[in-house]
């Protein structure tokens, strides 16, 4: 395969003149199977721009974490990238041997992976799982300078130094998690991906892990693309929001426009599903079910479950439209720039969401 070098611009007007960190272009994984081939990605393609946090959301199964395997150029058999590009620091990696994804890894880019703490190994001490990762890529390091740098990354990461010696059992699974985020950092990577970093953790626990993430995140000017569920995490970490469904982007946009003008019927829905202490109201639910995504329906994805379904959703696949600065949707609803431009659709589709 061969090295594709160059230096993505910006796609939208929401990121012109900004450095792009990440560019992914029109990218579809399969994984394949006895009866058909899986499109857990479907043809997914945006931008994180230099400095800042994007979170990748929607249900369980909707392909956040393929995306990010594939990113990574970690997707395992029977997954496979079939087509795209994803081009990090201004390599795509889809054209890389082995020998330059694992240059690339960790320098360029480097994972929390989904239930991180559960990977760190249990009978190696902190210290020489930190040394391990650097030493990997930069290879033998002086001892004393290795020390102080893994000492200075523990402090980093809010954890005190008697850390450097312990093994994961001593740890509670926040400062495991914290561990992680001292790994992912360790070779000053421009682009960090977080893969749901504080599931699986107590709520006052996921703060800690979340702000630690965010201190990082301002100390060293990383970008970083959050995994989550989580909507009122994702509300005060990440700068801009990409909804997926079924594979596929159906919303992108600025933080608190996705809250106070989500166009996407399925955004709204994840939205109105969050529970509120204030005003105690029934849980929305998103009613049915996934379509198998063996066989992804005609139109648009979220069709089966969209309650302002219409007949050209059946037939024509929406395109992911930029309609204002940085807010881009896939929905017939919006067919016009007039149609968001009044907010009447979305104000209508609000409504009813509220009755
Ligand atoms: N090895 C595999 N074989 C077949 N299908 C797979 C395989 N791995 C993942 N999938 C399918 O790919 C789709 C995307 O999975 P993925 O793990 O990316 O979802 P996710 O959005 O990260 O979900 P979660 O929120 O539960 O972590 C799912 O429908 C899943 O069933
Ligand atoms: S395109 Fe149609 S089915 Fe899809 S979300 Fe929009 S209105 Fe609903
Ligand atoms: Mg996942």
């Amino acid at each position: 395969m061969s090295t594709s070098t160059s230096t993505p611009q910006a796609k939208t007007a929401y990121g012109a003149g900004r450095e792009v960190v990440l560019d992914v272009d029109e990218l579809r994984v399969h994984y394949r199977t006895p009866t058909g081939d899986v499109k857990a990605v479907n043809g997914v393609s945006f931008q994180v721009f230099a400095g800042e946090t994007v979170g990748l959301v929607g249900e369980s199964g909707c392909g956040k974490t393929t995306t990010a395997m594939a990113v990574l150029r970690m997707v395992q058999p029977p997954g496979r990238i079939v087509s795209g590009h994803a081009t990090v620091a201004g390599t795509d990696v889809v054209g890389l041997n082995e020998k330059e994804l694992r240059e690339m890894r960790w320098v360029k880019l480097a994972l929390i992976p989904q239930g991180a703490m559960n990977s760190l190994n249990p009978v190696m001490r902190i210290r020489t799982q930190i040394a391990d990762a650097i030493e990997t890529h930069l290879g033998k390091q002086p001892k004393e300078k290795l020390k102080a740098r893994i000492l200075e990354l523990l402090n980093q990461v809010g954890l005190p130094a008697r850390v450097y010696d312990m093994y994961p059992h001593e740890l509670s699974g926040g400062m495991k998690q914290r561990v992680c985020v001292a790994m992912a950092i360790a070779l000053n990577p421009p682009l960090i991906i977080a893969d749901e970093p504080t599931s699986a953790l107590d709520v006052v626990v996921q703060r800690v892990v979340a702000q630690t993430l965010m201190d990082v995140k301002k100390r060293l000017g990383v970008s970083m693309i959050l995994i989550g569920h989580d909507m009122g995490l994702q509300a005060q970490m990440v700068d801009r929001i990409i909804v997926m469904y079924a594979g596929n982007i159906v919303e992108i946009a600025p933080i608190t426009r996705a809250f106070k003008i989500p166009l996407h019927p399925y955004t709204q829905l994840l939205i109105a599903s969050i529970p509120s202490i204030k005003e105690r109201k029934p849980l929305k639910v998103t009613e049915g079910i996934t379509h198998d995504l063996r066989n992804p329906p005609p139109g648009c994805v979220f069709q089966y479950r969209c309650p302002f379904v219409q007949e050209i959703c059946r037939t024509k696949k929406p395109t992911l439209r930029e309609y204002t600065s940085g807010h881009q949707a896939a929905c017939h609803l919006y067919e016009s720039p007039d149609d968001m431009g009044s907010h009447a659709q979305a104000a209508a589709a609000m409504k009813e969401l509220d009755r």
